[in-house]
């Protein structure tokens, strides 16, 4: 079967940034700011993309636009034997699990987004969004129907591909997610709490600067690029081999870190407009920020908008964590795209309703004091994806080798390397040295040893 290229660099970059900015950037990166000192939490952040983030996020891309193979094959063919494939497997195993339980969340996006259409998202005190909070997500027919609604819009985007299906409907959507975010900052900035918003977000609180602060900012690096988890390197594998790794690699990670800015202001001016408490945590844009809407005039628009806005970057990321899978089922098991998609989707949902009914019927707590959702999403984002991504880059950094991978990162770059001569030893002492030591300093802490 001819592989699937992708149509053009655009969209090629709409849609590995589609895939990147996601939950992570207008949910998890406000909250972890509110909790971590604000400017303090950001520092660390930015720092934690230059000397992982990026040089991770292109080698997964190498891998993928060398071998043109779905992770599996594609490690196995650079690392030379099947122990390699099987670490390229299970980062596709990653990026299925991630994609059940973001699903599972995702609806409940989709489901807000509803309630705020319908005007049933105005609260006059904080606890009243909390409890309506609870009362839908303890719902099961409202977590499990809105999480299969949202599998069936993400099994319609993959059915046709990578062109028409993914890169098309990144091209539409992720200009639409920039122009609300644009509408949200500017209402946010011409509100009473823009000051107090921006002077918390920008000015650090350096006693909050403490190694598990780090360590947060470096585990958020990683999942709101989706390393680890197979995506990347499935989306280099439809890219032109030809095609400049930095010129799409640094636009990526600029719109990525645009976008969790931009939704940071816009959700810290409107908390503080509405009186709100910028650290309170997960629920923060499910019980703080209806409240300061309803406040507002074109309240209900206000909130219709930003839960539209999610839902954009929610399907653009799900999809971009299935398409490990569907590329295994067509690379390794010779399935047709559409065979591939329906299996994957029908997989995706069956293997998402724990994590849906983690608030309702299956609210015990599983593990550790976690329930469902939670341990998935601890299992992914503080053991496999890290993993994932450290497997990468042992493998472009120490298997592979420097002296080999280091002509391939530049084809398509060869002008930028000769003017920026400090890129080849910016990537050679990342890959080699920073990015693999930091990575197994943050996985021994996420697991307590350290
Ligand atoms: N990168 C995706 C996100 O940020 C998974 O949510």
């Amino acid at each position: 079967m001819k592989r699937e290229h992708w149509g053009s660099r655009l969209g090629f970059i709409l849609s590995v940034a589609g895939s990147a900015i996601g939950l992570a950037n207008i949910w998890r990166l406000p909250y972890l700011v509110g909790q971590g000192g604000g400017a303090v939490f950001l520092f660390l952040y930015l720092i934690c993309l230059l000397l992982i983030g990026f040089p991770v996020l292109i080698s997964e891309i190498l891998i993928g636009r060398k071998t043109e193979k779905a992770p599996g094959l594609a490690f196995g063919k650079i690392g030379e034997s099947k122990w390699w494939a099987a670490g390229g497997r299970l980062t596709i195993l990653t990026g299925f699990l991630v994609s059940t339980f973001y699903s599972a969340v995702a609806g409940w996006i989709m489901g807000y987004w509803i309630e705020a259409i319908s005007g049933h998202l105005e609260f006059s005190t904080f606890s009243d969004a909390s409890d309506h909070y609870t009362h839908l997500v303890s719902n099961p027919y409202w977590s499990i129907g809105f999480h299969f609604a949202f599998q069936l819009i993400c099994i319609g985007v993959l059915f046709y591909g990578v062109r028409q299906g993914i890169e098309r409907w990144n091209k539409i959507l992720m200009p639409m997610l920039f122009a609300i975010l644009i509408i949200l900052v500017i209402k946010g900035l011409s509100g009473p709490g823009a000051s107090k918003g921006l002077e918390f977000l920008f000015k650090p609180d350096w006693s909050k600067l403490t190694p598990s602060m780090g360590l947060m900012a470096l585990g958020q690096s990683f999942f709101t690029l989706s390393l680890g988890q197979g995506t990347m390197v499935t989306y280099g594998s439809y890219l032109n081999r030809k095609e400049s790794l930095i010129k799409t690699g640094i636009p990526v990670v600029i719109m990525d870190t645009a976008v969790a800015l931009l939704a940071a202001v816009a959700v810290f001016t409107i908390v503080f407009s509405g009186g709100g408490e910028p650290a309170s945590g997960p629920g923060l844009i499910f019980h703080t920020l209806p409240v300061a809407w309803s406040q507002m005039p074109g309240g209900t628009i206000l909130a219709s908008a930003f839960f539209f806005l999610v839902f954009i970057a929610a399907v653009t990321s799900e999809i971009s964590a299935m398409e490990p899978t569907i590329a295994y089922l067509m690379d390794e098991k010779k399935l047709k795209r559409k065979n591939a998609v329906l299996l994957c989707g029908s997989l995706v949902f069956v293997v998402g309703i724990p994590s849906a009914l983690s608030y309702s019927l299956l609210s015990g707590d599983v593990v550790a004091g976690m329930n469902f959702l939670e341990m998935m999403d601890f299992l992914c984002s503080s053991i496999l994806i890290p993993i994932g991504g450290f497997l990468a880059v042992v493998l472009v950094g120490w298997k592979w080798g420097l002296k080999k991978a280091l002509p391939e990162i530049r084809i398509g770059s060869e002008s930028i390397f000769d003017r920026y001569r400090f890129l080849s030893g910016y990537f050679w002492v990342c890959l080699k040295y920073t990015a693999p030591i930091l990575m197994i300093f943050v996985f021994l802490n996420s697991i307590g040893v350290i």
